[in-house]
């Protein structure tokens, strides 16, 4: 499966995706985890190690093609996606392998060298058996630069609060023909949007919190806490899904 997750800030996008991620290896799949985030994030709640760096030099080439490289910059031309993510993808547990364009920190024209070239791999990668996850930056503003295309389905992190709700209604266009699954987070009950009917919920659950505050991946900390359990039912789900397709 190959599944973008979007929404606004703080609705509970890399929790899910960290722990989907886990949750999936767990099940004996083949994970790809692609961080779209140049804020840190994704490899916390997976548990790799977090590097600020991207791809190395000899991945990248420059060029002056601007729809392929952004800020001049794109993947090695003789550099095949699938070979890139065995060569270059951080080993995490249960066998994830991770990818990030770096962290915009110390060195800011990391993320200008790689956003392309590791968008490149998500599209292009294709090795047989593998899943691909892809957490992306908070809001609108890189689904509509294109950020989803590698995606069959993306999953809408959405908390009850008005803005995240608008975020979400904006995003549904954005997303098009991708079908996509409306994911309630900290939603407790009754109404959640006329427009927006939830198909699956993540519970507010402290200890995803908690394990936050830890810097610790939640299926380490609390792999038996209501937020795990619900990201397990859908992973199950989304397999189950997958088989029927
Ligand atoms: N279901 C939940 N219940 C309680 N807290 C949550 C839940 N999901 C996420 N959080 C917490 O909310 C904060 C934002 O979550 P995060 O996954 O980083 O959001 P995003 O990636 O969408 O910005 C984190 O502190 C996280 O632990
Ligand atoms: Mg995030």
């Amino acid at each position: 499966m190959r599944v973008a997750i979007v929404g606004k800030g703080g609705a509970g996008k890399t929790t899910l995706a960290g722990t989907l991620i886990r949750v999936l290896a767990r099940r004996g799949r083949k994970v790809l985890a692609i961080d779209l985030d140049t804020n840190p994030g994704l490899a916390y709640a997976i548990g790799v190690p977090p590097v600020d760096d991207g791809l190395p030099e000899e991945a990248l080439e420059q060029s002056d093609d601007h729809k392929v490289a952004w800020y001049g910059w794109k993947l090695a031309t003789d550099l095949a996606p699938n070979d890139a993510v065995m060569r270059y993808g951080i080993e995490g547990p249960d066998g994830i392998r991770f990818l990030s364009p770096g962290k915009i920190a110390s060195d800011k024209d990391v993320v200008k060298r790689n956003i392309s070239a590791v968008q490149q791999i998500a599209r292009g990668f294709d090795a047989p058996g593998w899943d691909l996850i892809g957490d992306l930056e908070a809001g609108s503003t890189t689904p509509y630069e294109g950020y989803t295309k590698f995606a069959e389905r993306a999953l809408l992190v959405v908390t009850p609060g008005w803005t995240s709700r608008l975020m979400a209604r904006r995003l549904l266009p954005i997303l098009g023909d991708t079908p996509t699954m409306i994911v309630a987070s900290r939603f407790a009950n009754g109404n959640f949007d006329p427009d927006l009917t939830p198909d699956v919920n993540i519970p507010y659950d402290e200890n995803l919190a908690r394990a936050d505050q830890l810097g610790q991946p939640p299926i380490d900390f609390c792999p038996d806490a209501p937020g795990v359990k619900a990201i397990e039912e859908l992973a199950d789900r989304l397999v189950a899904e997958e088989a029927q397709a």
